[in-house]
């Protein structure tokens, strides 16, 4: 039997009939975690790492083809000095220790979020990370870094009045596809569903643009508990929802057609 057909009969076992081209994760909850365990924060987005590995392997083992993560948001410099350093250092090894095995597993790594102001070893590995995995053809990991969406949706504007005053494009011109082609998910299909941890219901500044018609599921749980049953969780929650585009039903169009 074809891998796809074992694939389909395991996810229908599941009770999950339609699976999401692109998840993307709001990995929150770190420093809940271990403040319940009196541990430092630090031990919480450690066992953040380990709930991201558990992740990724998830979205490969579900055939997910692309999946987006909240690495590090543009606002999470202004946290104390001290746990800027250790995410930092924790981003550091995750490429170090994890990269041959993503290369292995045939995972593509994209990142995203403003690049000008990352020092040069962040930025290297980051580059490096994109490099090497470049002609996977599985699933796309894309890493957002440095990431907040109110500043990326900016740098798209500006990017567009620029070509304006260069005399480059009509005002006129500016549609909803040209903001997109100018956003750094260019050529990523917007996400399809969103998952964030920690039962906390917002996108915190997390692809304000690309989430337009994404679905929401957000679990009660912390992230460093986030694990396979978890992802089935919200991936059975998605396959029950009606995505309409802002369309309405065929059915109910018909009768009011009638
Ligand atoms: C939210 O927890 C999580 C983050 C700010 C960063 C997410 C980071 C990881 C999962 C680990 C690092 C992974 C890489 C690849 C860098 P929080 O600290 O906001 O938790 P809280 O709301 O309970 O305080």
């Amino acid at each position: 039997m074809a891998e796809g057909d074992l694939l389909e009969m395991a996810t229908t076992a599941l009770g999950i009939k339609t699976t999401p081209r692109h998840i993307a994760l709001i990995m929150d909850g770190n420093g809940r975690w271990a403040a319940a365990r009196g541990l430092p924060r630090l031990e919480g987005h450690r066992r953040g790492v380990e709930a991201l590995r558990r992740a990724v392997r998830a979205a490969i083992e579900l055939k997910i083809s692309y999946l987006t993560v909240y690495s590090f948001s543009a606002e999470n410099w202004s946290r104390p000095r001290d746990e800027v350093q250790s995410l930092l250092g924790l981003l550091h090894r995750f490429i170090r220790n994890d990269l041959n095995e993503l290369h292995a597993s045939n995972v593509r790594v994209r990142v995203i979020g403003a690049r000008a102001d990352l020092s040069p070893d962040i930025l290297g590995l980051l580059e490096e990370a994109e490099r090497v995995t470049q002609a996977n053809t599985g699933l796309t990991l894309v890493v957002a870094f440095n990431y907040g969406a109110r500043q990326e949706i900016a740098a798209a504007a500006r990017a567009l009045a620029e070509m304006v005053a260069q005399g480059r494009l009509a005002p006129n011109e500016i549609d909803a596809d040209a903001i997109a082609a100018r956003l750094d998910t260019a050529d990523i299909p917007d996400p399809d569903l969103i998952i964030r941890t920690s039962g906390e219901q917002r996108l915190s500044n997390f692809l304000l643009w690309q989430a337009a018609y994404a679905e929401f599921v957000f679990l009660p749980i912390l992230w460093p508990d986030f694990d396979r049953a978890a992802m089935i969780a919200a991936l059975q929650e998605y396959a029950h929802r009606e995505r309409r585009f802002g369309r309405v039903e065929p059915a109910l169009s018909a009768k009011t057609a009638s």
